[in-house]
């Protein structure tokens, strides 16, 4: 198991009150299963996803990955967590504008001190980005600016990979190439991958679905 959500609760505080989010959540993600992460718009997938990734933390519950409580690290451990175990991909492509397609392909993993020459040729070159390393990243088009971000992703062979609707700002025929992509190199890198999404036709490539109502999981 790489993941496992344990009871896990979130709310919010807001002007309207207190909002209870996610009401007593269990999942779990084998080494390497793909999983699609479904649900209405407001029903907590994003929440869900920032707590996986250690960008924020339940009220209750646990956030297991690799053996560890993930929920439970300070801040100081939890930006070391996301430095090196996991990668996330968002809808916003968040690359660095002032370094390079290269640069930002291996910026995570140098980070993360897992730099792969050989990795990384393989990968830039099954993304199609080899002629596009020298530039930068206002000079690429959505779809090659997302190809570039899930590269950088990759490059450290994260054995879990978070990714909140990754393909949402492109057209459909580039969407689906991208998460083609993403999944089969995800399955070369051995990687886990929890993914958002709004489109029915993409789930179903993935492993399972899971569907997120009222606060838990729906089915
Ligand atoms: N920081 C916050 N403070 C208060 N409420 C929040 C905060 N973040 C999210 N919410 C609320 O929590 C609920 C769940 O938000 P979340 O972003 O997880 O939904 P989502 O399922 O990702 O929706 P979408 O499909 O639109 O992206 C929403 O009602 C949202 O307004
Ligand atoms: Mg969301």
């Amino acid at each position: 198991m790489i993941l496992s959500l344990r009871n896990i609760m979130k709310s919010y505080s807001t002007a309207e009150g207190r909002l209870e989010i996610l009401k007593g959540i269990d999942l779990d993600l084998d080494a390497g299963e793909t999983i699609a992460l479904t649900g209405e718009s407001g029903s907590g997938k994003s929440t869900l996803l920032h707590l996986a990734g250690g960008l924020d933390r339940p009220d209750q519950g646990q956030v297991i990955v690799g053996g560890r409580d993930i929920g439970a690290l300070d801040d100081r451990g939890r930006a070391q967590y996301r430095r090196s175990e996991v990668g996330l991909v968002f809808q916003q492509f968040n690359l660095i504008p002032s370094l390079n397609v290269a640069a930002n392909i291996s910026f995570h993993a140098r980070l993360a001190d897992r730099f792969d020459p050989d990795w990384e040729r393989e990968m830039t070159e099954r993304l199609g980005l080899q002629h596009l390393l020298a530039r930068y990243p206002e000079q690429l088009s959505g779809g090659q600016q997302q190809r570039v971000a899930i590269g950088r992703t990759l490059a450290a062979r994260p054995r879990l990979i978070l990714a909140d609707e990754p393909t949402g700002n492109l057209d459909e025929a580039t969407g689906d190439s991208v998460l083609d992509l993403m999944l089969s190199l995800g399955k070369s890198a051995g990687s886990a991958l929890l993914l958002v999404t709004h489109s029915a036709r993409l789930a179903d490539k993935l492993d399972r679905k899971v569907l997120l109502r009222g606060g838990m999981i729906a089915g």
